[in-house]
């Protein structure tokens, strides 16, 4: 069994580059953080799998402009390819140096490595983990919110990421590569608003079982990267308070409930549930706390 840790290490001292330590760090990071991503989801991937590419995802990293070349010329690849810029070469060009010098012959390594940099439309689930852990990996700085949202809907982080990516390049006058603007136009529909699991939330507490009145549903993804949105509602009774609690617990597996005498918390992750006795509605007055949230009309 290869140490591709120690591979990359060796790979990376050699290049005699002083941010070789740095790269190395930042590959075991994307590791790392790729089998969160995978636990977080639970996503069927091959955990070795995508440890092995992560940990080589940057392996040509420190490569020169004349090795590119012959990397190229070796592989009659076509020679436009070297007018893309040299931080997309490394990713272009990765799945031929691993395979030549690694022997790594998985193809769904392979294209994971080669996209990691631009993405592209409708990736396989090893390659939108691969670009998801590359940019939330723990010693990133400033990337705090869409890792947050990357732990909860990681597809939404892929359309974040390629929109930040592609907005940072169109202030520098930096030429985007069309990989990357095919990508963000198949997963922008994933920075669209759903209502379908907040409808169902309401559904349950109000129309089914009418446990509820006075939904007010806000949308606070501009305000925060721990949840999307809040829903308060009023219960007229504690019997029916605590029953509101268990059908959701029933319908959604929340992460988390805390209950007191008036009040009850209902964490499903992405939405964030308050049910409260009329009178501690009013008394603790959360809907003035979300004054400045937008709130969402359910029709
Ligand atoms: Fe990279
Ligand atoms: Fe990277």
């Amino acid at each position: 069994m290869i140490n591709y840790k120690e591979v990359l290490l060796k790979k990376f001292q050699e290049s005699n580059n002083p941010k070789a330590i740095k790269r190395y760090e930042h590959s075991l990071c994307v590791a790392k953080r790729a089998v969160e991503i995978i636990k977080e989801h639970n996503l069927n991937i091959d955990i070795k799998k995508a440890e092995t590419a992560a940990l080589l995802h940057d392996y040509a990293k420190f490569l020169t402009m004349d090795d590119f070349f012959e990397i190229v010329k070796e592989n009659n690849l076509p020679s436009e390819i070297l007018e893309n810029d040299y931080i997309i070469l490394h990713a272009l060009l990765g799945p031929y140096v691993i395979k030549k010098e690694l022997g790594i012959e998985d193809q769904e390594i392979l294209d994971a490595v080669k996209y990691h940099t631009t993405g592209k439309a409708n990736m396989d689930p090893l390659q939108e983990v691969l670009f998801v852990a590359d940019f939330t990996e723990e010693l990133r700085p400033n990337v705090e919110n869409i890792r947050e949202i990357s732990k909860r809907d990681y597809k939404r982080a892929i359309a974040l990421i390629l929109e930040y990516t592609i907005n940072l390049l169109i202030s520098r006058k930096r030429k985007i590569n069309p990989l990357s603007l095919e990508a963000f136009d198949y997963y922008r529909k994933y920075l669209v608003l759903d209502l379908s699991k907040i409808k169902k939330v309401v559904k349950t507490i109000e129309d089914d079982h009418n446990l509820v009145k006075d939904i007010k549903v806000y949308d606070a993804r501009q305000n925060t990267p721990y949840y999307d949105f809040v829903i308060i509602a009023t219960s007229p009774s504690l019997r029916q308070m605590k029953a509101a609690a268990n059908y959701l617990k029933m319908e959604f597996a929340p992460r988390m409930i805390e209950d007191g005498d008036f009040w009850v918390l209902i964490d499903l992750n992405d939405i964030i549930i308050h049910i409260f006795l009329e009178e501690q509605r009013e008394y603790y007055g959360l809907d003035k706390l979300l004054k400045d949230v937008p709130e969402i009309e359910l029709d």
